[in-house]
Formats: structure tokens, C-alpha cells, sequence
């Protein structure tokens, strides 16, 4: 008996040793260890030997058992760490697929829109950058010609981490990180969350995101600014978009205007899109204030420049026809299986 014992661990043992699946690893626990496996088989015999011998061979079967099912649990955990490893080497993410768009095709409408906006600013030769969603108030503020005491501050309350780290309230930072990392001719947007300390309604949102562009180069002037926002108007809505610059006032660029499209819903007679205007805001813009080129390292007598700032909520709110911000963010199935 304890020959027929050793027997089976014998053969247990060359079986594990080629095992490969968990399938294989299964079978052979039914086959040795199982209710009417191979080692069962023996145990159910031991009422023919001596009272002496039986807790012996008792003991060494149990010792049998044990050590098999070791061994196998051994190899159970050692197939599913390669399993697991192999499934990770086989996820890789290809950089060139459009992103985000999920098992089932949808994409949500925030990219759709930045991917078109992307698209269009590529197509005039514009690079993509990105810059941090924490950070300094010199880039956020002072840099942008934004001291500690001016009024446009209050506008754009955030949140601090510290008396100088902060949650950037718009993209415009990336300007000054673009001109101190870059050297003329430049031309770049950088699309980007940003945040603000204001309570949740229709249109406002403490997390929006914004779309920054910056133009610098030698002779840049305020028709570089109107041909190239006109040119994304008319791609945006369609060729007979019309676009009008109002004077505004930004601390940062010097002119400064607000451009808007003429309605994309009613071509301009007035309806509830434009509010009966006929005109709906997009954008803020202007040419970069000398200062503001200054502090990117740039110097104003040589160079000029033109910015901007697009709320990509916006953009899209319109694009939809969405009259409820809350919906982007939401994350309801119903709203965004539209997509
Ligand atoms: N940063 C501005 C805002 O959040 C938007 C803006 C206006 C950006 C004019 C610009 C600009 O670059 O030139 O309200």
C-alpha cells in the first residue's frame, strides 16, 4: 500500500510538472485527490491493513495529499501571473486612434468639438501644447499683467493651495509658459480644464475647459487676428458665418475685443439661440500687450502678437443646442448615447 502511495505521487508529480492550463491543473486534482480520484481509491482499502499500520499509512497519505495540492495551488497562481502579465503586454494604447471614444463608438461632445477645434488650428499650422492645472499665480496673474490688487482678480476667484499655487482660472498662463519654452515664430493653442470658484447652475461650472491660442512673430498685427478667428468661425459654422469684433478689455492684450458669429441657427434674423440678437459671443481676444511679451522673454520692439480664449462649453452647448450645462458632466448614459 504505501508502494501504491508513493506511486501516485510519483505520477501526480509528472503530470503537474507538464501542465499548462488551468483546465489540466483541474483534472489532475479530480484524477489523484478528488472523491473517486487515484489517493480516495487507496483510503477506501486501509480497513484491510493491521491496527499498527493504519495510522502510518494514514499519516503518509495525508502527507501525499497535502503536498499535491501545494504543488498545485503553486502552479494555479503561477499560470495566472503569466496570464495576467500577458493580457497587460497585449494592452497597448495606440497614440494615433481619435481618443476617448468608448467600447461602443460613442464619444463624448467635449471631444468631438476640441478634436474639431484642434483639427482646424492644425490645418493653419498651429502646435498643440498643454500646460498645469496647478499653478503659480505669476503665471496665472502677475505675468499676464494681473497684480495682486487688480479688479479682474475678483472675477476669476479659485482655489488656493497656497498664497502663490492655485488652480489656474483660464488657459492664458500657458502663453507666458509658450514664449519662455519657444522662440518666435510662434504659433500655438493649448486646451486645457480650468477652474473657478463659482456655483454650479446652467452655464457655470467650478471645472470648464478653455482653448488658449498665441501668435508671435515679427509684423503680426490685428488682421493676422481677424482673418485667422474668421477663418475658425466660418470652418466651425459653416462658410457664411460672419464674424464681428466688439472692443472689449482684457489686462493682457492692448487692443482687446470680443468676437462674435453671426447665428449659426438663424443666420442672424434673431431667435432664441442669439436671444434675439442674431450675434452669439465665442471668444476674447486681442493683440499681446507688451508687457505680456516681456515677461515671456520677448522683446515687444521687434515682435507682436495676437491672442485668444475660446470656452469649449460653450462652443459645444451651441453645437448641440444644449441648454444645460450639468449634462456634459453628468456622465448620464441616455445623454451621451446621443453622441
Ligand atoms: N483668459 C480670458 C478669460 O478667461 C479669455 C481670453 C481673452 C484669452 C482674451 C485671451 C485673450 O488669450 O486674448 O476670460
Amino acid at each position: 500500500m504505501r508502494q501504491k502511495l508513493e506511486e501516485i505521487r510519483k505520477n501526480a508529480e509528472a503530470a503537474l510538472a507538464g501542465t499548462s492550463s488551468l483546465d489540466e491543473l483541474d483534472a489532475i486534482r479530480v484524477k489523484y485527490l478528488g472523491k473517486k480520484g487515484e489517493l480516495t481509491a487507496v483510503l477506501k482499502q486501509m480497513g484491510g491493513l493491521s491496527p499498527e499500520e493504519r495510522p502510518v499509512v494514514g499519516q503518509i497519505a495525508n502527507e501525499i495529499r497535502e503536498h499535491i495540492q501545494a504543488h498545485i495551488d503553486e502552479k494555479v497562481a503561477e499560470l495566472k501571473s503569466a496570464q495576467r502579465e500577458a493580457r497587460l503586454m497585449s494592452e497597448t494604447i495606440d497614440v494615433t486612434l481619435p481618443g476617448e471614444e468608448c467600447a461602443v463608438g460613442h464619444r463624448h461632445p467635449l471631444s468631438i468639438v476640441l478634436d474639431e477645434v484642434k483639427e482646424i488650428f492644425q490645418g493653419m499650422g498651429f502646435d498643440i501644447i498643454s500646460g498645469p492645472e496647478v499653478e503659480l499665480d505669476y503665471y496665472n496673474f502677475e505675468a499676464l499683467n494681473i497684480p495682486k490688487d487688480h479688479p479682474a482678480r475678483d472675477t476669476q476667484d479659485t482655489f488656493y493651495i497656497t498664497d502663490n499655487i492655485l488652480l489656474r482660472t483660464q488657459t492664458s498662463p500657458c502663453q507666458i509658459r509658450a514664449m519662455e519654452e519657444r522662440k518666435p515664430p510662434l504659433r500655438v493653442i493649448s486646451p486645457g480644464r480650468v477652474y473657478r470658484s463659482d456655483a454650479v447652475d446652467a452655464t457655470h461650472s467650478p471645472l470648464f475647459h478653455q482653448i488658449e491660442g498665441l501668435v508671435v512673430d515679427e509684423g503680426i498685427t490685428m488682421s493676422d487676428l481677424k482673418g485667422t478667428l474668421d477663418t475658425l468661425a466660418k470652418k466651425l459654422y459653416g462658410p457664411e458665418t460672419k464674424t464681428r469684433f466688439r472692443p472689449h478689455h482684457f489686462p493682457f492684450t492692448e487692443p482687446s475685443c470680443e468676437v462674435d458669429v453671426s447665428c449659426f441657427k438663424c443666420g442672424g434674423k434673431g431667435c432664441s439661440m442669439c436671444k434675439g440678437e442674431g450675434w452669439i459671443e465665442i471668444l476674447g481676444a486681442g493683440m499681446v500687450h507688451p508687457k505680456v511679451l516681456q515677461n515671456g522673454g520677448i522683446d515687444p520692439e521687434k515682435y507682436s502678437g495676437f491672442a485668444f480664449g475660446l470656452g469649449l462649453e460653450r462652443l459645444v452647448m451651441f453645437r448641440f443646442d444644449l441648454d444645460d450645462m450639468r449634462m456634459l458632466y453628468e456622465n448620464d448614459v441616455r445623454f451621451l448615447e446621443q453622441f
